[in-house]
């Protein structure tokens, strides 16, 4: 299994993509949670990463490439394939993650666009609240944790996202259209795009999901 999930910020992609990893035992890579990990750890590229995030914009293609490059030749759990989750969001990210693959003769299965319009995803993105250790998200509302503001799993507290706030989500949004439309363009010329409706609830989203992954629909 070698797929990516294309979706606006809010879509649904850190909800569905540890599903799909748990059960094809598959790599779950999150370019996002990779930048805030780096930011977390207060590198260089975490301080630089952090204002371009809060801005709303994308940082350097060259950065983002050597990010997945270096993970699917380096970590053991993409041996059986990955879900790549806010990557590629560029036309060029896409080609090169093309030849990446094809110089390791395992070109993508799938590449899928969680649909949903933008009027949705200012509740979604105003309610998330994230554990940011291991990137589980939540919601106020629609998925709220057993124990107000604590992660189920470990007990440890739960944040907000710094670029999670309606002035931000605003300009992400833009972004996604004006920069990442452009991507699912290239994956339906090329065949493998498929689209699905993300605005119904996570159990439903998940069926559609699994109607793709087992060739229903
Ligand atoms: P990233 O972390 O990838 O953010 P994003 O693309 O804006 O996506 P989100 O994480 O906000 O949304 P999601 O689809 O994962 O939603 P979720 O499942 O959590 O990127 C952040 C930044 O990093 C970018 O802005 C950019 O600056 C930089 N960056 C990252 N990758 C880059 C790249 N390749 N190139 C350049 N720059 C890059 O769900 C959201 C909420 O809704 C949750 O609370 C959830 O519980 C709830 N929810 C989910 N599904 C449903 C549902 N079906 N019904 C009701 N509620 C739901
Ligand atoms: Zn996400």
């Amino acid at each position: 299994m070698r797929l990516i999930l294309i979706g606006p910020p809010g879509a649904g992609k850190g909800t569905q993509a540890p599903k799909i990893k748990d059960k094809y035992c598959v790599c779950h890579l999150a370019t996002g949670d990779m930048l805030r990990a780096q930011v977390a750890a207060k590198t260089d590229l975490g301080r630089q990463a952090k204002k371009i995030m809060d801005e709303g914009k994308l940082v350097s293609d060259e950065i983002m490439v050597g990010m997945i490059q270096n993970e699917l030749d380096n970590n053991k759990e993409c041996q059986n394939g990955f879900i790549l989750d806010g990557f590629p969001r560029t036309v060029p990210q896409a080609a090169k993650l093309d030849s990446m693959l094809s110089q390791k003769r395992s070109p993508l299965a799938h590449a899928i666009e969680l649909q949903i319009p933008d009027s949705l995803l200012v509740a979604r993105i105003t309610g998330r609240l994230v554990h940011p250790a291991s990137g589980r998200s939540y919601h106020k509302l629609f998925n709220p944790p057993a124990k107000s503001m604590t992660d189920d799993v470990t007990g440890e507290p739960l944040i907000q996202r710094s670029d999670d706030n309606e002035g931000v989500l605003k300009k992400r949004l833009g972004t996604y259209h004006e920069q990442t439309g452009p991507v699912v363009d290239y994956y339906r010329e090329k065949g493998i795009w498929k689209g699905i409706d993300a605005s119904k609830e996570p159990g439903e989203v998940w069926k559609s999901l699994l109607g793709v992954f087992e060739g229903g629909s």
